[in-house]
């Protein structure tokens, strides 16, 4: 769509990750990410003057103004193009600039899934850190829900405070410098969900019980790359009345697509007995090289002398075994210089998904657990005398 074409009377939209905008146009002092490959993507924010230049030659942010998000754009040089895509939090988590280690999408969309998180909700998160999950969080409980992110690192919460606001994201979350586990999250019957990607997150157990509804079950979820983390943090959610304890890891197993020739028996069988036939015919290297070095010899010779003696010393420096192979593919080699026509076979192609021999990218065990409304709740004492009946 070009430049002319946006409607003049659209009202101006701030451009937000948290929801796509309705013309769906890049205007400028927008976000773009530039899509060149799977692996190579950046963010840019478009500004009338300026130019992204890339390997497939420059490119003027004004030729992007105006344009729908999702246009393919061609280099001045030809030499290549580029996607310009909407910022979205799953893009966001692949450009963003890391602070911390972050989460991906596998594990962002198993965990809000198994949260159960919609619109409207509140929700706990701790540590910010480079604020890769607080955006898709944000997204899915906009507009009227909210999201409390907590982390101890002074400037990480600047940075993530920041980003929010640049990515209108700030009615959404309210970000908290805060040492959690030291003296918890300060909220009080607040909150339908909470996530910890926290080195120990058992000691913010207690803390965020206090600050679910009370009068509703919340859910909880845990990220930890140790077992030993798991085991701890187990212990605590069962000690504060958290059931349904369960651990999960989220892996991502890619499917490669392959087209492979179909041989019937037949054509299998042909094509057997032509490779038998071409390795028949071929000359061993070490043999053919001496046969090269041989012919050398002989048109050396055959400046000096007469071509009657050249044959004998042809084939010097081989064994009589050789000798023998090396005259027979002489003349083979010659003949091969007309190709025979060859049988052309055409198998039907087939469409297969091959695995990978290697599950690799573990990154985190993720434990989930639910907090009961706060009359359903056992006591501990009850908790243990089920725990002794077990
Ligand atoms: C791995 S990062 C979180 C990454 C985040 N989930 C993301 O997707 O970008 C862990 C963060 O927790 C913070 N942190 C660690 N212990 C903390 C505590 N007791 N209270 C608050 N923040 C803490 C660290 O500073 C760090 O930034």
């Amino acid at each position: 769509m070009s430049e002319s074409s946006i409607e003049k009377n659209v009202p101006v939209v701030k451009q937000s990750f948290a929801r796509y905008k309705a013309h769906n146009i890049i205007e400028e002092g927008d976000l773009v990410v530039v899509y060149l490959s799977k692996e190579n993507m950046v963010i840019i924010r478009v500004q009338d003057g300026e130019y992204f230049n890339c390997k497939f030659g420059t490119y003027k942010h004004a030729d992007m103004i105006g344009l729908e998000y999702g246009t393919k754009l061609g280099s001045s040089t030809g030499r290549g193009f580029l996607y310009l895509l909407y910022p979205t939090p799953e893009l966001w988590t692949l450009v963003l600039p890391h602070r911390t280690q972050i989460l991906y999408i596998a594990d962002i969309s198993f965990v809000m899934n198994f949260l159960n998180l919609r619109p409207g909700m509140s929700m706990i998160e701790s540590g910010t850190g480079s604020g890769s999950f607080s955006h898709s969080i944000a997204r899915t409980l906009a507009p009227t829900g909210h999201l409390y992110t907590f982390e101890y690192h002074q400037e990480r919460a600047n940075a993530a405070t920041k980003e929010f606001a640049q990515h209108e994201l700030s009615d959404l979350i309210t970000v908290e410098c805060r040492d959690v586990c030291k003296d918890g999250f300060g909220l009080e019957n607040m909150v339908d969900a909470v996530f910890l990607d926290l080195p120990a997150p058992w000691e913010a157990v207690a803390s965020a019980k206090k600050a679910f509804k009370q009068d509703k079950i919340g859910k909880i979820c845990t990220f930890s790359p140790c077992i030993e983390q798991i085991s701890r943090t187990v212990t605590s959610l069962s000690e504060n009345g958290f059931v349904d304890i369960q651990m999960y890891e989220c892996l991502i197993r890619f499917n490669e697509i392959r087209v492979i020739p179909m041989w019937t028996i037949d054509e299998a069988m042909e094509k057997q007995r032509a490779i038998e036939k071409k390795r028949k015919r071929a000359v061993p290297r070490e043999v053919s090289s001496k046969i090269k070095s041989a012919r050398t010899e002989v048109s050396v010779d055959d400046s000096n002398t007469s071509s009657t003696v050249a044959t004998p010393t042809s084939t010097a420096g081989l064994d009589s075994e050789e000798s023998t192979s090396a005259t027979m593919s002489l003349s083979t080699t010659e003949a091969d210089v007309v190709p025979e026509p060859r049988e052309r076979i055409d198998p039907q192609n087939i469409t297969v998904t091959k695995l990978p021999m290697e599950q690799r990218g573990h990154t985190s065990y993720l434990m989930f657990a639910t907090l009961p409304p706060a009359l359903q709740r056992p006591s501990l004492a009850e908790q243990k005398a089920n725990q002794g009946g077990n």
